[in-house]
């Protein structure tokens, strides 16, 4: 039997903002955003979207009846959740119209919470292989207005159903992983946007990634010429490129050139969408799966999960029979087309009213076409979530 994942949902709000702009108001070189840091568009979430609306339509989009019917196991992964105490993932749950009978639970440790569900889930699906499970990770991505980190901000949402038998990748069952209490990137209680050692971030990402892929290789035999490809956690597209560059030196030139030019399919949704945090590495497969052409069932991907704090995570899976027809690139394609881009100002204004709390009453209204779901304001500190008919 095995364990993997079955679907790909992806979501990110209809406003973005352009980079090469962003650069030239903070007095930039642009070449330093799109080249040094290698981005391009930066998603932005209206106030009207936030992890929990953004999950249910990542998640919304790829459920059928039967879907429902057997999920069993719903997981958000997210750093940027709506409550201290409840589980975003009930909300979640509620919208989409899951059975009760499932268990329902929110994952927190930075960028690092949906892998976490993934791994639990796999786990819980060995155990009950008729089931399926919704694994989630929504994240609205916040560093702070003129802040070096404000380049890799994002906004968006991918949900994993679980399953076994799955369509698109099964899971190898090992799994390496490594955990250390270092300050590189934190969020205190009474804040919404992050604190971080940017430099220190990108050092510890990478040396976290060879210590997980060298015992992963232990514990496998597998080398860097078992992989079609390897995905990266992309807090930004080049920082996944300087990780994979650390271990090339072990692959033939021929394998090299391959993983590098597989890098780059990979990376083509995160360059348009920013840091998502937990779901940002699952971007990075479908991004792989609905680009690259060459990749074929059978081949092995690679996944490098890093979340600050921090832990890391490397696993790998097998594309399966089949699997493009599990996939709708198309679809992503339009959704990126369809967005709106902003001004630098109105940017601005949305980021400092996004810092401000939602005063009681006041009601929101969906500015998203591409949702099903949106956030609509707090009617008696309760967080009021409404479904476009
Ligand atoms: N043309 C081309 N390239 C240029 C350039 C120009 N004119 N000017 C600068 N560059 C290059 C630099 O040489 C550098 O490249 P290398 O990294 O290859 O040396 C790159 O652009 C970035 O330049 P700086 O290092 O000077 O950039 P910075 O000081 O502004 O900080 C950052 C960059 C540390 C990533 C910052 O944006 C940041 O703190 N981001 C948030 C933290 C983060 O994303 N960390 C990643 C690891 S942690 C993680 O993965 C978890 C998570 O999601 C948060």
């Amino acid at each position: 039997m095995t364990i993997g994942i079955d679907k790909i949902g992806f979501y990110t709000p209809n406003q973005y903002v352009d980079l090469v702009e962003l650069a030239l108001k903070r007095r930039i070189d642009p070449a330093k955003f799109t080249i040094g840091i290698g981005q391009d568009k930066m998603a932005v979430a209206p106030l009207s979207q936030d992890v929990v609306s953004m999950g249910a339509n990542a998640a919304a989009k790829i459920l059928t009846p039967e879907d429902k019917a057997a999920i069993d196991l719903v997981i958000l992964g997210t750093e940027s959740g709506v409550d201290n105490s409840k589980a975003g993932a009930l909300i979640i749950h509620r919208l989409l119209k899951l059975p009760n009978t499932a268990r329902v639970l929110e994952i927190k440790e930075a960028c690092y919470g949906a892998t976490a569900g993934l791994q639990y889930a796999k786990l819980h699906l060995l155990q009950n292989p008729k089931a399926k499970a919704l694994v989630i990770g929504s994240d609205i991505a916040r560093y702070g207005l003129e802040t070096s980190g404000e380049v890799t901000q994002g906004a968006g949402a991918v949900a994993l159903l679980l399953s076994a038998e799955p369509h698109i990748l099964a899971l190898d069952l090992p799994s390496s992983y490594y955990s250390e209490d270092i300050d590189d990137f934190w969020r205190p209680l009474d804040q919404l946007t992050a604190e971080v050692d940017g430099k220190y971030s990108t050092t510890a990402y990478i040396e976290f990634f060879e210590k997980v892929f060298k015992d992963y290789q232990a514990k496998t035999g597998l080398t860097l010429e078992d992989y079609a490809a390897i995905t990266y956690h992309l807090p930004y597209t080049k920082m996944g490129l300087k990780a994979l560059k650390q271990v090339l030196p072990m692959a033939s030139d021929e394998k090299q050139t391959e993983l590098q030019q597989h890098y780059q399919q990979e990376t083509l949704y995160s360059r348009q969408v920013g840091n998502i945090y937990t779901g940002s590495l699952y971007l990075a497969l479908l991004s792989l799966l609905n680009n690259d052409r060459v990749l074929k069932p059978g081949m092995r991907i690679g996944l490098y999960s890093y979340g600050s704090g921090a832990v890391a995570e490397f696993f790998s899976g097998k594309l399966q029979p089949n699997y493009t027809k599990y996939l709708d690139p198309i679809y992503y394609l339009e959704l990126f087309e369809k967005r709106q881009k902003l001004t630098i100002a109105d940017y601005e204004a949305q980021f400092k009213a996004q810092l401000e709390p939602i005063a009681p009453g006041q009601v929101l209204e969906n500015q998203d076409p591409s949702a099903q779901f949106y956030f609509a304001g707090v009617v008696d500190k309760k967080r009021q979530y409404k479904e476009i008919k």
